[in-house]
This record gives C-alpha cells, sequence and structure tokens, in this order.
C-alpha cells in the first residue's frame, strides 16, 4: 500500500504539467467569459447542494480543459475521476465507472468525441436520468435491468466539436469553447510558473516566449521550461530576453511561433499558389496524420488568419505570402 502511493508521488512530482497546473481561479490566467459563468454556477450548485450541471468543453490542445475540469472539482470540494474515451472500451467499463461514484462526484471524460456508439447509448440515461439501463442476454431471453447511480457531474472535453453527436452534446447543460490566449496571458502563466519553479523570469523574456508558443499555455510551459535549463546550464540565476532568444532560436521556434510542423504545413500551401489543398493531399505531402493536422496545426493558423479552409480545401491567406515574402506568381524557395 505504502509502495503504490510513494510510486504516484514520484510519478506527480515528475511530471510537471500536474506541478504547474492551478487549481484556483486566480492562477487560471485568460478565458475570463468561462470563467465567470463557471464562478456562478459553481455557486449556485454549491447554495443548492447539488451536483453542478454536465459541462462540455471544446477546444484545441494545452488550452486548459484538463486544469478547468480540475479546478471544478476543487471548488465543489467533489472528487474527480479522470479517464480517456478509448479507455472505455466497452459498455460494462463505463457502468463499472458509473456505479463506483458517489453523489456529486466528477467524471471527467477526456477526448469525449471517440466514445463508442455503445458506450455513448449508456450514458445518455447515466446523464439525463442517472440510471443504467442494461440489456443482459440477447434475443427473445434479453432483459434490460435499471440501475439507479448517483446525482454525478460528466465533465466532457473534445478537440472536435464537430464530432459530437447531437444526443450527446445535448445533455450536457453547459458548453464553452477555449480561446487562444493573449502574449500578455501567457507571459503572465509563464511568471507564476516561474515563481513555483524558484526561477527569476524578466517580464521582457516571458513576452518573448509568450510570443512565440502559438497562443498555448501548454507550449508556454513547456519552452518555459527547456529555456529554464539553458539558462541552468549557463549558471544563470535570471531568465532574461537574450537566454529566451537563444534557447527558442535553439528549440527551432521561429519568430512568429511556428514551429517545423507550421512551416511545413503553410510552405505545402505556398507552393500550391492558391490552388485549395484537400487534407488528405497535405497529410500526404507532411507525412503527418489528418487528425494532428486538423486538431494541431490547423487551429491556431486558422484563429490567426494564416490559412482559411474552403469547400474545396485549404489555402494560405495574403498575410501568409507576405510574410513569407513570396508572391502567388514567383518560383518557390
Ligand atoms: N488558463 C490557464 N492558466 C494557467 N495555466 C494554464 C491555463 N490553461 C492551461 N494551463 C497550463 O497548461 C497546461 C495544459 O493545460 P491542460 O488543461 O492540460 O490543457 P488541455 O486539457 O486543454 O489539453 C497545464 O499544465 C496547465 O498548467
Ligand atoms: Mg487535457
Amino acid at each position: 500500500m505504502e509502495r503504490i502511493v510513494e510510486i504516484e508521488k514520484f510519478e506527480v512530482e515528475n511530471n510537471y504539467e500536474t506541478t504547474l497546473r492551478p487549481n484556483c481561479w486566480e492562477e487560471y490566467i485568460g478565458q475570463d467569459k468561462i470563467k465567470k459563468n463557471l464562478q456562478v454556477f459553481i455557486s449556485a450548485a454549491k447554495k443548492r447542494d447539488e451536483a453542478i450541471d454536465h459541462i462540455l468543453f471544446f477546444g484545441p490542445p494545452g488550452l486548459g480543459k484538463t486544469t478547468l475540469a480540475y479546478i471544478i472539482a476543487n471548488k465543489m470540494e467533489a472528487n474527480i475521476k479522470v479517464t480517456t474515451a478509448p479507455m472505455i472500451e466497452k459498455a460494462g467499463d463505463l457502468a463499472a465507472i458509473l456505479t463506483n461514484l458517489e453523489e456529486k462526484d466528477i467524471l471527467f471524460i477526456d477526448e469525449i468525441h471517440r466514445l463508442s456508439p455503445a458506450v455513448e447509448e449508456i450514458l445518455y440515461s447515466a446523464m439525463e436520468d442517472f440510471r443504467l439501463d442494461i440489456i443482459i442476454g440477447s434475443g427473445p431471453a434479453a432483459q434490460t435491468i435499471k440501475i439507479d447511480i448517483p446525482r454525478f457531474t460528466l465533465i466532457g472535453a473534445t478537440t472536435r466539436a464537430g464530432m459530437i453527436s447531437s444526443p450527446l452534446r445535448d445533455r450536457f447543460g453547459m458548453h464553452f469553447r477555449l480561446h487562444f490566449y493573449s502574449q500578455e496571458e501567457l507571459s503572465k502563466i509563464i511568471s507564476i510558473a516561474s515563481k513555483k519553479l524558484n526561477i527569476k523570469c524578466d517580464k521582457d523574456a516571458s513576452l518573448e516566449i509568450a510570443k512565440r508558443s502559438r497562443g498555448t499555455p501548454r507550449i508556454a510551459l513547456r519552452l518555459f521550461k527547456r529555456i529554464r535549463d539553458f539558462a541552468e546550464v549557463d549558471n544563470a540565476t535570471v531568465i532574461d530576453l537574450n537566454i529566451s532568444k537563444f534557447g527558442l532560436d535553439e528549440l527551432g521556434v521561429n519568430e512568429m511561433g511556428f514551429d517545423e510542423l507550421d512551416v511545413g504545413f503553410l510552405k505545402i500551401l505556398l507552393e500550391a499558389k492558391g490552388k485549395p489543398l484537400g487534407l488528405n493531399t497535405i497529410a500526404a505531402a507532411l507525412s503527418e496524420d489528418e487528425v494532428t493536422i486538423e486538431d494541431v496545426i490547423e487551429p491556431y493558423l486558422l484563429a490567426n488568419g494564416y490559412i482559411e479552409r474552403t469547400a474545396r480545401g485549404r489555402v494560405a491567406t495574403p498575410k501568409t505570402y507576405e510574410l513569407f515574402k513570396f508572391k502567388r506568381q514567383n518560383k518557390l524557395f
């Protein structure tokens, strides 16, 4: 028993994301509208001494969906059970999870768009009526067993708003779409992390890291951690602008915050000289899978006007041509 706890502790301490994950609203920077709404819903639910309504978070990876789930659990003083859709293979897996919950517990299901139809079916009555309808046997001998389960809260997270079936979506009382962060917000997140990690970071240095983080806290923190390593090797006690610029260049993150994948993606569009390209064509040219392109690469580029998605495919915008100093007619690189 002791050892398991020790191992868990060890793993937790090794995972900087867990260490740096805020557990209160004060440290959760940005997403102000979502924060405000949740604070109201949480205090109302607490006043009524009820579980909070089911919540669905949409947004690209690393924007703080999981973090929000933990903060909600913390504020509700509720237990949280965390799982991800691909881990719930059979209806029975979900039934086991649900019957083990306690009143007002929070169940967090990540990548919820990946639930199998059979599992999703079970979830409907669980969310709506707090009841499991389980069919045992098949054919004329089949029986439905109804089991009451505790009034719990489901928090779902997905990178794919469009892939959630509408019956599932409709059963969530609240939907929130997370947005990319401003440079100022990311710089604040870095500054909080630097205090937690016990190293000073100049404001202009944190702004520089923020500028190159694709609007994403997870990337900002990852870059910050790597730059801290550069500083430590250098015996520097403060992360200043020089160290961070040096580190960012070493890490291959350019001024725009594009990494190699972004640049590769944009080059493919630029080389098409305005001809729209389909997702599968780009995936083949980039040797990346389509999901990575749609979930990880494109949202930031779309949100910042570097690319457009038309019915016929993806194109680079004039802004991108300008950025790469590249006219449509010109021969490429
Ligand atoms: N608004 C925020 N304020 C401070 N840190 C954040 C915020 N959002 C995310 N983070 C940090 O970024 C990391 C990734 O966030 P996470 O919640 O795991 O993203 P997601 O679940 O959306 O992929 C976490 O370790 C967390 O510390
Ligand atoms: Mg997550």
